[in-house]
């Protein structure tokens, strides 16, 4: 049974339920100096010390911030805070713990996290005192950036309730050079934030609303009047002609159909190979006919970070309109058992002429993103090519959800993802794709096979391996596995349980490099 799904662009376009921009907490910036009143945020370094204009503030309380300190026992580690009211001349004090020197952008970016977390509701105006870091002027748009990231909040679908029309104080950042700070926040954090931000929405949206076709809509109408932005939706006719079986089988089960979405900025000479970023974007997987047991099924609405990442990562280099050219391949499809869905043992043709045996439906990742990483060689002729995907428990089971697993035969690429990774407060840990796991997916009856049947091959890595085989002799390539770290069950200063856009600051760090 079969009915296409007829959906109006208008109804598609009108569903992402996405935070209202009216409501994000306003900031500014200021010049590094004491506050003779109000509420104030102070630095706390290792041991409660206190520096600069923190201890002026203290002097002006007699004191008695440090008395708190001591008899809290507040040590001042990196996600601590401690709010005290009513000290001296000060309306409200928020202590944040920022540990030792020195402190990188992503330890700011924290401080600032909590620092709008700490001081929510209050109602003055905050003013923070930008601890000692990296960078004078980008200090405090790190801290600014980071309390964007750490306000994010998808909401709730629930009965329209009066609208909460206030939206809150200003966050006053104080810094040696507010006007440059500013300018860089302005340009540059923004660009981030709304490229993280993008990303969280997509994966946050449950998948009754989140068809292919609806995700191509979101990225039509996010991109809309974005200079030097081009978006191109295939739709289902056009990937089986030009041979996509692979993307095409994957959606066969679905009555929403698969859509390939490339989205090409073009910041930097004409003459300048891109960056490709491919992304898996399956909008739910139940495993096909392969089917998941249903305990945690529901996770899978997030089956299309990878994707998410992609299309936020070019949303943010054409906000902050960066020099180089980059593109976003999205593979987007469902995944879904049916009559008409693909078996166990079937043999799909990819785009590139490879024929791949089938064994289970529900590695169905690397199967959309042999074909769309095969288009975005043939059309874009990259610079580099990455592969960004939710695409195996094992990555889980190995790494769990502080790092994603980075898989290339670079050894030098491999070295400046890590760095990268870190420079972003985005981890990754390199696993290897060794002949072994290339031969364990050689097939009887294709080309290769999507699993590696028998033998205890490192199933990270044959999703790996599998996904090399479609990527072009000449063309650096790099996987990046994120099933572990896409989604936060837990919580923390910069990315609030749930989704969390795991991949734009990474690829923002790496062009930036
Ligand atoms: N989307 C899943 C991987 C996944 C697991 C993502 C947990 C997020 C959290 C992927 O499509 C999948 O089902 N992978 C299988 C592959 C197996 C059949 C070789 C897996 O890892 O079990
Ligand atoms: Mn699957
Ligand atoms: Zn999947």
């Amino acid at each position: 049974m079969r009915s296409r799904a007829s959906l109006s662009v208008s109804v598609l376009s009108l569903l992402l339920i996405s935070p209202a921009l009216a409501s994000l907490r306003p900031v500014d910036f200021a010049e590094l100096e004491r506050p003779v009143a109000g509420a104030v945020v102070l630095p706390v370094g290792k041991d409660g010390a206190l520096a600069g204009v923190a201890q002026q503030i203290d002097e002006a309380t007699n004191g008695a911030v440090t008395e708190a300190i001591r008899l809290a026992k507040f040590k001042g580690e990196a996600g601590q805070s401690l709010a005290l009211y009513s000290v001296g001349p000060y309306a409200a004090v928020l202590l944040v713990g920022v540990g030792e020197e020195p402190r990188t952008a992503v330890d700011l970016r924290n401080f600032g996290a909590l620092a709008a977390k700490g001081t929510a509701g209050w109602p003055m105006d905050a003013q923070v005192v930008v601890p000692d870091a990296v960078d004078v002027a980008h200090d405090a748009a790190e801290a600014a950036l980071g309390a964007r990231l750490g306000e994010y909040n998808f909401g709730k679908w629930a009965a329209p309730k009066p609208a909460n029309s206030s939206p809150g104080s200003t966050l006053v950042w104080l810094a040696p050079q507010p006007a440059v700070s500013k300018m860089i926040f302005q340009r540059e954090g923004e660009a981030v934030a709304a490229g993280v931000w993008f990303a969280r929405d997509l994966i946050s949206t449950p998948s009754n609303i989140k068809s292919p076709e609806w995700f191509a809509e979101q990225v039509r109408q996010q991109f809309k009047g974005v200079p030097k932005v081009t978006v191109t939706v295939l739709d289902e006719r056009r990937i089986q002609s030009l041979g996509m079986g692979a993307l095409y089988g994957t959606g066969q089960g679905s009555v929403r159909p698969p859509r390939l979405v490339a989205i090409e900025y073009r910041g930097g000479k004409p003459e300048e190979a891109p960056f490709a970023f491919v992304g898996k974007g399956i909008t739910f997987d139940t495993g096909g006919i392969s089917i998941k047991p249903s305990d945690g099924m529901w996770r899978m609405r997030t089956d299309m970070s990878g994707a998410a990442a992609a299309a936020g990562t070019v949303l943010t280099l054409a906000k902050r309109e960066a020099p180089v050219n980059a593109v976003a391949v999205l593979a987007l499809a469902e995944n879904m058992p049916d009559g008409n869905a693909i078996r166990p043992g079937d043999v799909l043709t990819s785009m590139s002429g490879k024929t791949i045996e089938v064994l289970n439906t529900d590695a169905e990742g690397r199967l959309v993103l042999a074909d769309a990483l095969w288009w975005a060689q043939e059309t874009y002729k990259p610079r580099l090519a990455v592969t960004i995907a939710t695409l195996t428990g094992a990555v889980v089971r190995a790494l769990g959800s502080d790092h994603a697993g980075v898989f290339t035969q670079d050894d030098a690429l491999a070295d400046r993802f890590i760095a990268a990774g870190e420079a972003a407060g985005e981890r990754l840990w390199r696993l290897p794709v060794t002949p072994g796991t290339i031969k364990a997916i050689k097939s009887d009856i294709a080309d290769v096979k999507n699993i590696s049947d028998g033998g205890s091959a490192p199933g990270a890595s044959v999703g790996a391996a599998f996904i090399m085989e479609w990527a072009k002799p000449g063309v650096p390539f790099v996987h990046i596995d994120i099933a572990g770290t896409a989604w936060d069950s837990s919580g923390r200063p910069t990315e609030p349980k749930g989704a969390v856009g795991f991949g734009v600051r990474l690829f923002d760090e790496l062009v930036r490099r």
